[in-house]
């Protein structure tokens, strides 16, 4: 019987316990039933760059790695192979049937992709139209991919935005000032929502609901006539006033990404027009994704490293590894390559936050 060969990468932004999935898949693909496991550098680069950029990967060349944040493998949200860039202004080009090409080469039964939405979309599409068979890992600290309640990451970015508003906390104490910190999350609330509850915030601003200044302004007032002085606010990077935008500008980060910025600042700013505080803000940015994965997301990767081996073990390409009503299952990866999955308003933590007083802007 011919050995089964498996690629596996990693895109989109990093998020702790990609390392931890690397693992969980290589232990248990190649150490348990014997598997070759090829990782590709750079998520989908590594078939398409001369020279290739492929990596047999061992229980031993794995060795370490359930703690470390990043990926060995590299990554990137760059380098989509069905609208490539060139660079220089040139225009994209289709380089998808050259990467189907490389994968088969390569002699691989399939590809094992670890990503956020964009990522699986790719991978289905490369599925769909190449016939690669694919099989998915949801990866994203901004826990916004559809048919799965949480992506592995997330829960390390909460703890590092937690204790971000623990300290915020002392020192917003002790000058009497109201300390805004802007988290990630891109178009959804889930690390704002979670790490502000878990922090005590009085305010949160989350994308899914535009917020009425007057409202953060109100329960500030609220809370000094209680004789707190000082007041915590978490920020979504995608939060923006009712009727208005989320930042002061566009910011391009580069080729071909442009994203929000500042939507901490636009909020000091409608405080300051309205009320007489000392405000500051934190941008939180990176850390939340640098850094090693927190237990909890170490057993999610694991669960999900292993959970990938065996879809591709029953030959159940085309799908997504997930976790559903605390079971790791699977789902059809075209569900999960669709729309971001926001907060929705009726959520049991925005009832549970607003039940203890923080104030949501609308
Ligand atoms: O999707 C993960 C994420 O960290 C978002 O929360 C954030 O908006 C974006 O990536 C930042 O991207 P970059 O690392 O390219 O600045």
């Amino acid at each position: 019987m011919t050995t089964r060969r498996i690629g596996i990468l990693t895109g989109g932004g990093d998020a702790p316990g990609l390392n931890a999935v690397i693992r969980a898949v290589v232990k248990h693909g190649a150490g348990q039933l014997g598997w070759e496991i090829i990782g590709s550098e750079d998520a989908f680069n590594g078939f398409l760059e001369r020279p290739q950029r492929l990596h047999d990967l061992t229980p031993r060349s794995c060795q370490g790695l359930l703690h470390r944040g990043g990926t060995i493998l590299g990554t990137t949200n760059r380098g989509d192979p069905f609208a490539w860039l060139d660079g220089d202004g040139a225009r994209p080009r289709d380089r998808s049937a050259e990467l189907a090409a490389a994968v088969r080469a390569a002699e691989l039964e399939g590809l094992i992709v670890i990503g956020g939405d964009g990522t699986q979309r790719i991978a289905a599409r490369l599925m769909r139209e190449h016939g690669i068979g694919v099989v998915g890992v949801p990866k994203t600290i901004d826990n916004d991919l559809a048919a799965t309640d949480f992506t592995f990451g997330f829960w390390s970015a909460v703890e590092v935005a937690t204790e971000a508003l623990d300290r915020l906390h002392t020192t917003a104490e002790s000058h009497d000032r109201v300390m805004i910190l802007e988290v990630m999350g891109r178009t959804a609330g889930w690390i704002a929502l979670y790490a502000g509850v878990a922090g005590g915030a009085d305010c949160i601003a989350l994308p899914e609901l535009p917020y009425d200044p007057e409202r953060f302004c109100h329960k500030i007032l609220a809370r000094r006539t209680r004789g707190r002085q000082f007041s915590l606010i978490v920020v979504a990077e995608g939060a923006r006033p009712r009727g208005g935008e989320a930042s002061s500008g566009r910011v391009r980060h580069g080729r071909g990404s442009i994203r929000a910025d500042g939507a901490g600042q636009t909020l000091a700013r409608a405080l300051a027009e309205r009320l007489d505080v000392e405000t500051r803000v934190t941008v939180l940015g990176h850390l939340q994704r640098g850094g090693g994965p927190i237990p909890y997301d170490r057993v999610l990767a694991t669960q999900f490293g292993v959970q990938a081996v065996t879809l591709v073990e029953r030959g159940q390409w085309g799908t997504m590894v997930r976790l559903a009503g605390g079971v790791v299952g699977s789902a059809p990866l075209e569900q999960a390559a669709g729309a971001p999955r926001l907060v929705d308003p009726g959520h049991p933590l925005i009832v549970t936050a607003r039940a203890v007083g923080i104030e949501l802007g609308a």
